[in-house]
C-alpha cells in the first residue's frame, strides 16, 4: 500500500499505477536513510567538501546604512557549487540513489540550474543522466544547457504544450514511468508527489539550521524577518525550516512578472488567480483556467516561471504562518541592480525578488531588527536577460559581433 503525506489538505500522491512501487522503494529508502544518523552525516561532510557549506551569512552593512537600518544579513546560497541551492537538493538525492543501487538519474529544469546541478552530480556520483527541459527554456538558457551536455548529460528539447517548467515534468515522469528499475527521477523542488515535497525540504534545510546558528552566533538573537523567493518553494522551505518554531515573520516572493493585473505573472499564493488543484501528482494552488487546464505564466526569472507551489507551502499560507508577496520583472531588475551596487553581489534574478521585498519592507522597521534575504543564486547565468533588460549598448555590440564572425 501507497503510503502519503499531506500538509493540512495539501500535498498527497496522484501517480500512475505503475509508478507505485517505486515511489514505496523511495519512501522507505529516504525513511531509512533519515532514521540513520550516519546518513546526515555523510550529507553535511559532502556538501562541506564539495559544495562550500556552511554557506557565509554576510552582514551587508552598505544596505544597512543605505536604508538607516534594519540590520540587513544575507545567506549565500550562491556560493554553492554550481551557483545555487540546487546543489543542496541534488547531492542528498544522489547519496539515496547509491543507497538504493540505481545506475541513472533524469531530472527536469526550467532556468537550467538544477539541470547543471543534476548533471554535476551525476558525473561526480558515475551515474547515467538525463535532463527534460522545455523548448523555450532551452532558448532563454543556452549557457545552462551546453554546461549540461559538457557534463555528460543528454538534454531532451520538450515541444509539448507551453515548452516550459511544467511540460519538462511531464516528460520525466513518462520516462521513469518506462524506466524505473534503474533510474531516479531527480525532481528539483519541494513539489510532486510524497516524499517529494518533504524529501526536498529535507535536504534544503541545511540552509536554515545554518543560517539561524549563524545569526544567533553573530548577533545574540533571532532576526525580525526572513525572506526568500517562492518558485517551486524549495529554497523558502530551506531556510524557512530553521525558523518555522520561532516568532520569526517569514515572507516568501513569488514572480509577479509583468503585474499580478495583467494575468503575466506566476504568482499562486500572492494573487488572487490560485486555485487548490491536482497535478504532476500533488494538490496545491495552481494557475488554472476554469476546466484546470495550466494557464502560462511569465516570469523574468525562468526559475520562477512554475504553475504549482509546494504543499507545505500552500498549507503554511492557509495557516498564516508565512506571509506571500509578489515583484514585477521592472522592479526585480531595480533591486539587482541596487544589491550589486552596494555590496558587490551578483545574485540570481530569482534571489533579486527576495531582494524587493526586503528593500520595500526596510523604510518601515526598526533600525535594530535584524533581517535575512536567502540569496538563493548567483546571476552570472542571467547575464544574457540582464544585458537586453539593461539595453546595454555595448553587450549589443559584443553580441552582434559574434553573430557575424559566426556566420
Ligand atoms: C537561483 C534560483 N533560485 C530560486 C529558484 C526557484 O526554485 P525554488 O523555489 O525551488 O527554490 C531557482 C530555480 O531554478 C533558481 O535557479
Amino acid at each position: 500500500m501507497l503510503k502519503t503525506k499531506y500538509y493540512g489538505e495539501f500535498g498527497g500522491s496522484f501517480i500512475p499505477e505503475i509508478l507505485v512501487s517505486t515511489f514505496d522503494q523511495l519512501i522507505r529508502a529516504f525513511n531509512e536513510a533519515k532514521a540513520d544518523p550516519s546518513f546526515w552525516q555523510e550529507y553535511t561532510e559532502l556538501m562541506s567538501t564539495y559544495s562550500c557549506r556552511p554557506t557565509p551569512l554576510t552582514f551587508a552593512d552598505n544596505l544597512t546604512r543605505h536604508f538607516k537600518g534594519p540590520r540587513f544579513y544575507i545567506k549565500r546560497e550562491d556560493l554553492n557549487h554550481t551557483g545555487a541551492h540546487k546543489a543542496n537538493n541534488v547531492m542528498g538525492q544522489g547519496l539515496l540513489v547509491k543507497r538504493m543501487g540505481k545506475t541513472r538519474v533524469i531530472a527536469e529544469t526550467g532556468a537550467g540550474q538544477h539541470g547543471v546541478a543534476t548533471a554535476t552530480m551525476a558525473a561526480k556520483f558515475g551515474f547515467e543522466c538525463t535532463i527534460y527541459m522545455g523548448e523555450v527554456d532551452i532558448e532563454r538558457q543556452r549557457p545552462n544547457v551546453f554546461w549540461m551536455e559538457r557534463l555528460g548529460a543528454t538534454v531532451v528539447p520538450v515541444k509539448d504544450g507551453t515548452r516550459i517548467l511544467k511540460d519538462a515534468i511531464n516528460e520525466a515522469l513518462r520516462d521513469w514511468a518506462t524506466n524505473m528499475d534503474n533510474t531516479h527521477y531527480v525532481l528539483g523542488t519541494a513539489c510532486g508527489a510524497h516524499p517529494f515535497p518533504e524529501m526536498v525540504s529535507y535536504f534544503q534545510s541545511i540552509i536554515g539550521k545554518e543560517a539561524r546558528e549563524q545569526i544567533l552566533k553573530r548577533e545574540g538573537r533571532l532576526p525580525t524577518r526572513v525572506y526568500a523567493c517562492v518558485g517551486g518553494g524549495s529554497n523558502a522551505l530551506g531556510i524557512f525550516n530553521g525558523f518555522l518554531d520561532d516568532p520569526v515573520e517569514l515572507v516568501g516572493v513569488e514572480a509577479g512578472g509583468r503585474g499580478l493585473d495583467t494575468g503575466r505573472h506566476a504568482s499562486r499564493l500572492a494573487s488572487r488567480d490560485g486555485t487548490v488543484g491536482v497535478a504532476q501528482g500533488y494538490k496545491t494552488y495552481f494557475l488554472q483556467n476554469m476546466d484546470g487546464q495550466m494557464r502560462e505564466t511569465h516570469s523574468v526569472a525562468a526559475g520562477l516561471d512554475y504553475v504549482g507551489v509546494s504543499p507545505i507551502l500552500s498549507s503554511l499560507k492557509d495557516q498564516g504562518r508565512v506571509r506571500f508577496e509578489s515583484a514585477t520583472d521592472k522592479e526585480v531588475l531595480e533591486a539587482f541592480s541596487l544589491t550589486l551596487k552596494k555590496e558587490g553581489l551578483i545574485s540570481a534574478l530569482e534571489s533579486a525578488h527576495a531582494f524587493v521585498q526586503a528593500y520595500k519592507e526596510a523604510p518601515h522597521m526598526a533600525k535594530d531588527d535584524i533581517i535575512i534575504i536567502n540569496q538563493s543564486g548567483r546571476g552570472d547565468k542571467d547575464i544574457f536577460l540582464i544585458a537586453e533588460a539593461l539595453a546595454d549598448p555595448e553587450w549589443i555590440k559584443f553580441i552582434q559581433k559574434k553573430a557575424k564572425d559566426y556566420k
